[in-house]
C-alpha cells in the first residue's frame, strides 16, 4: 500500500515545524507524555528499542534515566519482552508484533534505533516518530506515537518500508505494542452477536495469551469489538483504579494478543488480523498500519472514558463538536411495506411529532427484483417504481413542504443473488469461483478492493446526492460477512481483507470530500461495526437493532464507555412493554429518534411524545457535549443512572431508570451525583413527566454541588416511577 499525502495533508505537514530530533544514541531514554502519563522508552547500548516505563508520570521526569532494562537470572531480558516493536525470527522468542520474509526469503528480523523526531502540530497534538532499521536488510520500520495532551490519548501505528531490491512478504504488521507492568492484569472485553452487543465480561489474565479477534472481514465486529479495558493490580471501578481503554481503529479483521510473559509482565500487541493476510510489499512501497488508539487513567474508567469522549468529540467522530437531527425511521413501523402515500402520510407524522427530519429505511428500489423482502434487490439503487412511482426526489420535496428534512437507508457493500447487478457484474461479487455460494441474510459482498466496485459504490451516493441535493441524511447499513474470501480481481488473494477495507475508506473518503454536510449514521445489522476508523467519517452509529429499552439500557451503557452520547442514534420502538414514557428517557440519553407508529400513538402518549422532543431540545446539548458520569451500574443495582454535565458546571441533566421490577427494588437510598461544582447552588427539578401532576414529585429545593455530590439525590425510581429524568440547574 503506498501511502500518498493529500494536498491538505501536506500543508498540515508544512505547517507543523520538528521540535527535536535525535539520531542514534545509544542509552538514552525517549519519553512520550500527556498530561498525566508517559511512555519512556529506552535505547540500549545495543540500539534496541524497549519501554522502561508506561503509565502516570512520575514526579520528578528525569527519573527515568534511572530505569533500567530487565534482568532475570543473568539473561536480559531488555528488548525482547520488551520490546517495543516486538521483531520476529531472531532473538525474540515471544509474540511477535512484526514478522516478515525478506526478498530473498530469509525469515528473521531484528530492529535498531536510528532516530526520533517530535513533531508539534498545535499547543496539543504532538506526533513522536521512531525510526528503527533492521541491521542486515533494507526494511524500516516507523513508529508513530501521536499524543493529545489534554485529553491523555495517544494513537500508535506504525509504516514499515520495503527498500530491498525484491518484494518483502509482511506475516503480522501491528500498529501497537505496550508493555504494562502491575501486579495483576483484568481484562474487561465485549462479545456479543446481533441484538446482543457489547456484553461485558472481566477477567484476569494469566500467564499465556489472551487473543481478542474478529476474522469475519465485514460486519467485523459482530462477536467482538476490537475494543476493551485493561485494568492494573485490580479491576477499576468508576472512581478509582489504574485502567487502559484501547482500540483499533479498524473496520475490518484485528486481533489484540494479551501475553502475561515470565516476568508478570503484560504485553499488548494490538493490530489487524494477520489471519490469513499476508502481505506483499513491492520495492519501495510501505505500508501504513491504522492507528491503536488508547487511553490511561490511574482514577477509574469514569475519567478515562471522559478523555477519551472529549479525543473523540474534538479528534475523531465526524462533526463531533457539531449538532445532530432529530429523526422518525419508519423501519419498524413498515418493514417493507410501504408505497408513496404511506410514506406521504409518515412525512406528515413526522412534523406533528416534532422531529427534525424522516428517515426512509430499506425497501425503497429494485424493479426486476423488488426489494418487497431481504431475498431479492440489493445492489439495484433505482426506485422501485411501483412503491415510489415519482422517485425519491418527490419526497424530499414532500418532506420540504412539510417543513422536516429527508434522509435514506443504503447498504451499498452488499448484493443479492437475485439482483441485476449480480447477473451483470458476477466478477464484482466476493465468492470463491469453485465452491457454492454461501449466503448471509440472502446476500453476498461486493468487492471493495476492486477500483471498479469503489466507483460503483461511491456512484450510488453520488447519484442519491446529485438527483436530490437536499438530501439530509444516509444511514449505511452493512448486513453480511465475508464467506468464502475470494476476490477475482486481487493477483494475491491474501490482500482481500486489508483491501477491503482500504477500498471502503477510499469510497468513504471521496464522499465526505463531496458531501461534507451530511449526515451518516454507521450502522451494521446493529452494531456489526463500530469502531473510530469508520466513525471519521460518520456522525453515529446505530448500536443494536435490539431497541427493547430495558436491554438497551445496558447496551448503551458499556457503548458509554469508549463512544460519547453525540454518536448514538437511540431510536424509540415498540420493542419490550415499558411505558412510552420509559422508552423515551431511555432513548435521550443519547441522539433521540423514533421508529413508531406515530398515528397509532393514544392521544396521550401523542402529547407526550410531542413534549418530550421540545424538552429534548433543552437538554441536548448537554448530553451530547457534557461530560459523562455513570452513577450506578444496572448491573450491580436495580437501577441504572447517569448523568451529563457542561463544561461551566451550571447545567446537568440526570437520568435515572429502574431495571428490575421485583418488589421493594428501586433507588431506596440517595444516589450521589458527580461532576458538579461543590461551591455553587443547584436547582434539582424533575422533566419529561408523562402526565401532571407526577406522582412522587419532590418540592424544587436547591442543593448545594457538595450536597448532591456527597450525600446525594433520590431520584425515587420504582415500580412505580420506571424511570426520572432531572434537570440540575445553577440556582441564580
Ligand atoms: C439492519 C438494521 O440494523 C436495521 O435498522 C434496518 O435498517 C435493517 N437492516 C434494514 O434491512
Amino acid at each position: 500500500m503506498i501511502v500518498c499525502r493529500s494536498p491538505k495533508r501536506t500543508l498540515s505537514v508544512l505547517l507543523t515545524f520538528f521540535v527535536s530530533t535525535l539520531f542514534a544514541q545509544r542509552s538514552q531514554i525517549i519519553t512520550i507524555e500527556s498530561q498525566h502519563n508517559v511512555i519512556a522508552l529506552q535505547v540500549g547500548n545495543d540500539l534496541r528499542v524497549s519501554t522502561a516505563y508506561f503509565g502516570t508520570k512520575l514526579k520528578d521526569t528525569s527519573e527515568y534515566r534511572f530505569v533500567r532494562p530487565m534482568y532475570k537470572r543473568g539473561d536480559d531480558y531488555s528488548g525482547i519482552l520488551n520490546s517495543a516493536y516486538t521483531p520476529a525470527g531472531s532473538r525474540n522468542l515471544v509474540e511477535p508484533a512484526i514478522e516478515v520474509t525478506h526478498a530473498n526469503g530469509n525469515t528473521s528480523l531484528d530492529l535498531h534505533f536510528v532516530s526520533s523526531a517530535v513533531e508539534k502540530t498545535d499547543a496539543n497534538v504532538s506526533v513522536t516518530t521512531i525510526l528503527l532499521r533492521d541491521s542486515a536488510y533494507a526494511l524500516e520500520v516507523s513508529l508513530f506515537f501521536k499524543v493529545y495532551y489534554k485529553e491523555d490519548v495517544v494513537e500508535q501505528w506504525a509504516v514499515i518500508k520495503n527498500k530491498e531490491k525484491g518484494n518483502v512478504t509482511l506475516q503480522k504488521f501491528a500498529s501497537a505494542n505496550l508493555y504494562l507492568t502491575a501486579d495483576q492484569y483484568w481484562l474487561k472485553q465485549f462479545h456479543g452477536d446481533w441484538a446482543k452487543e457489547m456484553q461485558p465480561e472481566e477477567t484476569r489474565l494469566t500467564a499465556g495469551i489472551k487473543v481478542l479477534d474478529s476474522k469475519l472481514g465485514t460486519r467485523s465486529h459482530l462477536y467482538q469489538p476490537p475494543t476493551f479495558m485493561v485494568s492494573l493490580d485490580k479491576p477499576a471501578t468508576e472512581d478509582e483504579g489504574k485502567v487502559l481503554l484501547g482500540q483499533l481503529e479498524w473496520s475490518g479483521n484485528f486481533k489484540v494478543d494479551l501475553e502475561v510473559d515470565p516476568l508478570n509482565n503484560l504485553r499488548l500487541i494490538a493490530g489487524i488480523n494477520p489471519f490469513a493476510s499476508e502481505y506483499a510489499l513491492k520495492p519501495n512501497q510501505q505500508f501504513e498500519t491504522p492507528a491503536f488508539v488508547f487511553t490511561f487513567s490511574d482514577k477509574g474508567t469514569g475519567e478515562a472514558s471522559r478523555n477519551l469522549h472529549r479525543w473523540a468529540r474534538n479528534y475523531k467522530l465526524y462533526d463531533g463538536k457539531g449538532s445532530r437531527m432529530t429523526l422518525l425511521n419508519n423501519w419498524e413501523a413498515t418493514f417493507f411495506n410501504f408505497d408513496e402515500p404511506i410514506l406521504a402520510g409518515l412525512l406528515k407524522d413526522t412534523k406533528k411529532l416534532g422531529v427534525d427530519l424522516f428517515l426512509l429505511d430499506d425497501g425503497w428500489f429494485g424493479n426486476n427484483y423488488p426489494r418487497n423482502n431481504d431475498r431479492a434487490g440489493l445492489g439495484d439503487w433505482q426506485e422501485n417504481v411501483k412503491k415510489l412511482p415519482h422517485g425519491v426526489g418527490f419526497l424530499v420535496k414532500e418532506a420540504q413542504n412539510n417543513g422536516v428534512k429527508f434522509g435514506i437507508w443504503v447498504e451499498p457493500e452488499m448484493v443479492n443473488p437475485k439482483s441485476d447487478l449480480y447477473v451483470k457484474h458476477p466478477e464484482w461479487v466476493i465468492k470463491q469461483p469453485n465452491r457454492e455460494e454461501h449466503l448471509y441474510r440472502n446476500q453476498l459482498v461486493l468487492d471493495l478492493s476492486n477500483p471498479k466496485v469503489q466507483d460503483f459504490v461511491f456512484g450510488i451516493l453520488d447519484n442519491l446526492f446529485t438527483k436530490n441535493p437536499d438530501l439530509a441524511f444516509i444511514k449505511w447499513d452493512c448486513n453480511a460477512v465475508i464467506y468464502n474470501a475470494y476476490s477475482s480481481f486481487l493477483e494475491k488473494q491474501s490482500h482481500l481483507y486489508v483491501d477491503y477495507v482500504k477500498g471502503l475508506y477510499k469510497v468513504l473518503d471521496r464522499v465526505r470530500a463531496k458531501y461534507p454536510t451530511v449526515e451518516m449514521m454507521l450502522c451494521s445489522g446493529g452494531g456489526g461495526r463500530v469502531d473510530y476508523g469508520a466513525l471519521k467519517y460518520f456522525n453515529e452509529f446505530w448500536l443494536s437493532d435490539n431497541t427493547d429499552p430495558l436491554e438497551r439500557i445496558f447496551i448503551q451503557y458499556e457503548y458509554s464507555y469508549f463512544y460519547p452520547a453525540i454518536s448514538h442514534s437511540n431510536h424509540v420502538t415498540d420493542w419490550g412493554k415499558q411505558p412510552l414514557k420509559y422508552r423515551t428517557d431511555v432513548a435521550m440519553m443519547g441522539k433521540l429518534g423514533f421508529d413508531i407508529v406515530v398515528s397509532k400513538l393514544s392521544p396521550k402518549d401523542l402529547e407526550f411524545a410531542q413534549k418530550a422532543v421540545k424538552t429534548y431540545d433543552t437538554i441536548k446539548n448537554i448530553v451530547w457535549h457534557g461530560d459523562l458520569y455513570r452513577l450506578a451500574d444496572p448491573r450491580e443495582n436495580s437501577y441504572a443512572s447517569l448523568m451529563y454535565v457542561n463544561e461551566s458546571k451550571d447545567s446537568a441533566v440526570m437520568f435515572n431508570y429502574i431495571t428490575s421490577n421485583r418488589y421493594g427494588n428501586g433507588s431506596l437510598s440517595p444516589i450521589r451525583l458527580k461532576g458538579l461544582d461543590a461551591g455553587k447552588k443547584y436547582k434539582v427539578r424533575e422533566i419529561n413527566i408523562y402526565e401532571e401532576p407526577r406522582v412522587g414529585k419532590r418540592p424544587n429545593n436547591s442543593y448545594s454541588g457538595d450536597y448532591l455530590m456527597t450525600v446525594g439525590y433520590n431520584p425515587g425510581v420504582s415500580a412505580n416511577r420506571m424511570s426520572v429524568v432531572l434537570q440540575i440547574e445553577e440556582a441564580r
